[in-house]
């Protein structure tokens, strides 16, 4: 990303994104993805407490909100861009305290005014330039209860690294920590893929909120 003056560079990644939206075919191989495997075990195995309020950031057509809010976590779905959140309320639909979703850039504004306990994001922290990392880092620590949950799933193991390289796991490791260690602690770390082909790798972090 060239060096443009944050609110011009932000309004960029929101007409980038707008722009991919509104096609028919917004055309990213993470669309149409299952809900992953670690969110599923996330839930089924009670890492996210039962029906706590949860955030799906950067929630694209709102596939993973939809499906929390079908197994009892009332769920919002937030993403810069107005036409991500139009198709996910024509395709999910919408239920006030059950299922809604919200057009906002995470880095430049603040999350719904609640407490959240289960954060999930698949695929937006790690595409952010690294300038609007801590920004959005301090809007979710923000809007976390204590002890909440996070999934955050960031690319790893590409440009020929393979999958499993230690030294690949501690970069990216840092690059989490650096941002986010003031406000979660990691509790463990886990290999998956970010798309529907399983051909992009990456790296799970389940994280907890520091307590205040
Ligand atoms: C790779 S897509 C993943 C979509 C969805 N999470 C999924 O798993 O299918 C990244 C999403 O992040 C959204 N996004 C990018 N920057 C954002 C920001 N600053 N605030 C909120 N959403 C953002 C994009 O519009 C896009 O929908």
């Amino acid at each position: 990303m060239p060096l443009l003056p944050t609110g011009m560079r932000r309004r960029f990644v929101r007409a980038y994104w707008e722009l991919r939206w509104k096609q028919d075919d917004p055309g990213g191989p993470w669309l149409d993805r299952d809900v992953s495997a670690d969110i599923v075990q996330a839930v089924d195995g009670g890492w996210f407490a039962a029906g706590s309020p949860a955030i799906d950031v950067g929630c694209g057509r709102g596939d993973v909100a939809a499906w929390l809010a079908s197994r009892g976590f009332p769920t919002v779905g937030v993403d810069i861009a107005p036409s991500a959140i139009a198709l996910a309320r024509k395709t999910h639909g919408e239920v006030p305290g059950q299922l809604e979703f919200v057009a906002a850039d995470v880095c430049a504004e603040p999350l719904p005014d609640r407490r959240f306990g289960v954060f999930i994001d698949r695929g937006c922290f790690h595409q952010l330039d690294t300038r609007d990392r801590e920004s959005f880092a301090r809007n979710v620590a923000i809007a976390a209860a204590p002890g909440a949950r996070f999934l955050l799933f960031v690319k790893a193991f590409r440009d020929g690294v393979p999958i499993g390289d230690p030294d690949e796991r501690d970069r990216r490791t840092r690059e989490v920590e650096d941002v986010f260690a003031g406000s979660f602690t990691i509790d463990r770390i886990r290999e998956t893929h970010l798309d529907r082909f399983a051909t992009l790798p990456g790296l799970v972090f389940w994280m907890t909120r520091r307590g205040e």
